[in-house]
């Protein structure tokens, strides 16, 4: 197994043994939570775990029925006790970006409603300010990418469109919606961009995720890891 995957491994299962019986999870998106999805099913075939699902995305949805979690949508619940999602980086404060898979509008939907909201990552993932490796993804309506692309333009942000990968034309969110990756090459106020991308006609959502994150798993190349909490960033 490559080293980061044995990292993702690592915070997979960890986060996976914080789900305790009769919980509501929130089941994210991408390649380190698929290791959390895994030892779910796991878990409620081999240790007879009873607990509901609700996925952030048409592919976790895909995942989660696979590996045998039962699912819920919103319309049937209130609150969930935890949600585990991955990241694409994670600030000292616990901000992050997230959004590298195109799902982070339902992401963030589910993360929001959340007792508990955990995040997976590898030392890869940390780092001293936002925006230094990432674009943040903006969701936006297909009418509206330009004056949005202009208008983020004005924040300091250059976009690009993002494009399918074996498919010609924009990525088209599970919503229907297109993707610009933006550039901001740090970040010095993630609440104040916050509040600026989201009040833009046109935007869905965007890829920051300020003030949401309760812990993060930091999953080691050697198969340990580490948590780091709110608490611990205060
Ligand atoms: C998808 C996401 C992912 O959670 C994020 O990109 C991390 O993915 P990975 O664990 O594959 O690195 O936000 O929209």
């Amino acid at each position: 197994m490559p080293n980061t995957d044995s990292a993702k491994l690592a915070a997979g299962k960890h986060a996976a043994a914080l789900v305790e019986n009769g919980m509501h999870v929130g089941l994210g998106t991408g390649s380190t939570t698929a290791f959390a999805l895994e030892e779910l099913g796991r878990r409620i075939r081999e240790e007879g775990l009873s607990v509901v699902g609700t996925p952030t995305s048409s592919a976790s949805e895909r995942m989660a029925r696979r590996v045998g979690i039962p699912l819920v949508s919103l319309d049937e619940v209130d609150r969930l006790d935890i949600a585990l999602d991955g990241a694409d980086e994670v600030d000292p404060d616990l901000n992050l970006i997230k959004g590298r898979g195109a799902a982070h509008t339902r992401e963030k939907i589910v993360a929001s409603l959340a007792d508990r909201f955990v995040v997976l990552a590898d030392e890869s993932k940390l780092v001293e300010r936002l925006g230094v490796r990432a674009p943040v993804p903006v969701e936006v309506l297909p009418m509206a990418a330009h004056p949005v692309e202009r208008a983020l333009a004005r924040l300091g942000g250059a976009a690009v469109l993002r494009m399918g990968q074996r498919k010609d034309g924009p990525v088209v969110t599970d919503q229907g919606f297109w993707i610009l990756d933006v550039t901001f090459e740090g970040i010095d106020d993630p609440d104040g961009l916050n509040a600026a991308i989201k009040q833009l006609p046109g935007v869905l959502d965007h890829g920051l995720f300020v003030h949401l994150a309760s812990d993060v798993i930091v999953g080691q190349e050697n198969g340990t890891y580490r948590v780091i909490s709110t608490d611990d960033s205060t």
